[in-house]
């Protein structure tokens, strides 16, 4: 808990240092999420999807994280920061809106 505590206050101050400039002019819509998250789906569960994934590796749960979050870890893959090579060719494959989009649409799942 105070781990996820630590890890979720670097990603906010990780967030307001590297969104901050983008983040006046591009707003997340997450109608436009769901076509941009198929690729997603395989590793990190169906929409809504709530239990711990029981399968042979385990991925985070992203679904109800903070949007903030959510995108200071894709930005964060994309740029070298976190290292894991599915997520990172993932990432870098995403734009800045497409990052907004995902992170407002996951943002809002329980
Ligand atoms: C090939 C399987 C796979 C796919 C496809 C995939 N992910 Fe991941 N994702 C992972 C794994 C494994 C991790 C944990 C990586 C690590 O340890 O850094 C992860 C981590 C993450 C994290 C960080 C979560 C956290 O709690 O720190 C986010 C956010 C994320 N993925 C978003 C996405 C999005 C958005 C997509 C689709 C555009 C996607 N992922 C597609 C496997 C996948």
């Amino acid at each position: 808990m105070t781990k996820l505590l630590a890890e979720l206050s670097l990603a906010f101050a990780f967030a307001g240092v590297a969104t901050a400039a983008a983040a006046a002019d591009i707003v997340g819509n997450p109608a436009n999420a769901p076509a941009k998250i198929e690729m997603c789906i395989g590793c990190h569960g169906i929409p809504g999807y709530k239990a711990t994934f029981p399968e042979v590796f385990p991925v985070p749960k992203i679904g109800g994280q903070s949007a903030k979050y959510i995108e200071a870890a894709l930005k964060a893959y994309q740029k070298g920061d976190r290292k894991h090579p599915s997520m990172k060719g993932i990432a870098v494959s995403l734009s800045d809106q497409d990052i907004a989009d995902i992170a407002a649409y996951y943002a809002k799942q329980k």
